[in-house]
């Protein structure tokens, strides 16, 4: 293992749960209460370079050149789990950029996490394999594991395994290329942040625990549909865990309201379109903007109506991505 001067650049994309991920099992080790599945993007890419080096006397973190003390203190987290296991003791410089903007409500530290542990990775030269990274992603955010692996990605829970969850691929991007759009409709920062999120509502939602015992099959319902590539099917189960996971945020106490009034009639629109046969569905985040997941030869249609309403500032597309990777440095 290299204790000399060492540098490694990464990519990776933000990803969206169909089946959500609301809730830790165990808030030390940050492990979610339920597992999820997700789709990768495309285009909005996160490029992280992490460089190491004996003279450094501490970590320091830039994102798009600007210092993040908040963020920065995750990805110390993160690094130090990978000196550990690595036997290194390095301090590092992070620089992270992010090509899309934070206001679309696209889990940036999801793409973040996923990058930074593939180019600390690459960087010590330690050969963690997939499984493990993904372990390291996971701990520093639960949305973060996903972005490692493109297209339909699930992350179950595994107690008895070597990891308390474990990622992997369903399928490729291209074996089922669905376009995503984001409707924003409104560009500023959440008002409550998922970890403070999700404990309030194990603590105060009388609907909790229906929601943890519920997560399972619905699970089981978008795997089997995304193996069948069977897009109503999908839709359906898709729907339910968002306005689901929805609902238990709002029986938390106070209730939380991720949602204004545009982000209710863009879902209206969607609900309308797919009853008149349109190839769509819509899922929320912790945020009010509204993602609309369709078929390509609808994808026209639905940017159109989805601009058209009130209240929608902008638009961001997506493909279906890969997962993350290392690249040739920028610089
Ligand atoms: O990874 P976190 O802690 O930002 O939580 C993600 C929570 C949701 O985006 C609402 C759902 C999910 O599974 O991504």
């Amino acid at each position: 293992m290299s204790h000399k001067p060492t540098h490694a650049t990464a990519v990776a994309h933000p990803n969206i749960a169909l089946v959500k991920y609301w809730g830790k099992r165990d808030v030390e080790r940050n492990i979610p209460a339920v597992g999820s599945l997700s789709i990768t993007l495309d285009g909005l890419t996160t490029t992280t370079t992490v460089r190491f080096d004996p003279e450094f006397e501490h970590d320091v973190f830039l994102l798009g050149g600007c210092e993040a003390p908040k963020m920065a203190q995750r990805v110390v987290g993160c690094l130090d789990r990978m000196r550990r296991r690595a036997g290194v003791s390095m301090h590092a410089v992070v620089e992270s950029e992010n090509d899309f903007p934070t206001a679309a409500g696209l889990a940036s530290s999801a793409s973040g996490f996923a990058a930074l542990v593939i180019a600390a990775d690459a960087a010590l030269g330690a050969g963690f394999d997939r499984s493990e990274l993904a372990d390291l992603a996971r701990q520093a955010s639960g949305s973060a594991a996903r972005s490692l692996f493109g297209g339909f990605v699930e992350l179950r829970l595994t107690p008895d395994g070597p990891y308390p969850t474990e990622t992997r691929q369903l399928l490729e991007p291209r074996a089922w290329p669905l376009r995503i759009l984001v409707a924003v409709t409104d560009p500023g920062p959440k008002a409550v942040g998922s970890t403070e999120g999700m404990l309030m509502t194990e603590l105060t939602s009388p609907y909790y625990r229906d929601w943890v015992e519920s997560s399972p099959a619905d699970l089981l319902e978008a795997r089997s549909a995304v193996e069948r590539r069977d897009f109503e099917a999908l839709a359906d189960v898709s729907e339910l865990s968002c306005l689901k996971m929805h609902a238990v945020m709002l029986s938390a106490r106070p209730g939380l309201v991720y949602w204004n009034g545009t982000t209710v009639e863009c879902i209206r629109r969607v609900r309308e379109l797919r009853a008149d046969g349109v190839a769509v569905f819509f899922t929320v985040d912790a945020g009010p903007q509204v993602k609309a997941v369709c078929l390509p030869e609808v994808y026209e249609r639905v940017e159109r109506e989805l601009a058209a309403i009130p209240g929608v500032t902008s638009m961001v597309e997506s493909r279906l991505g890969d997962g993350a990777r290392v690249v040739e440095d920028r610089r």
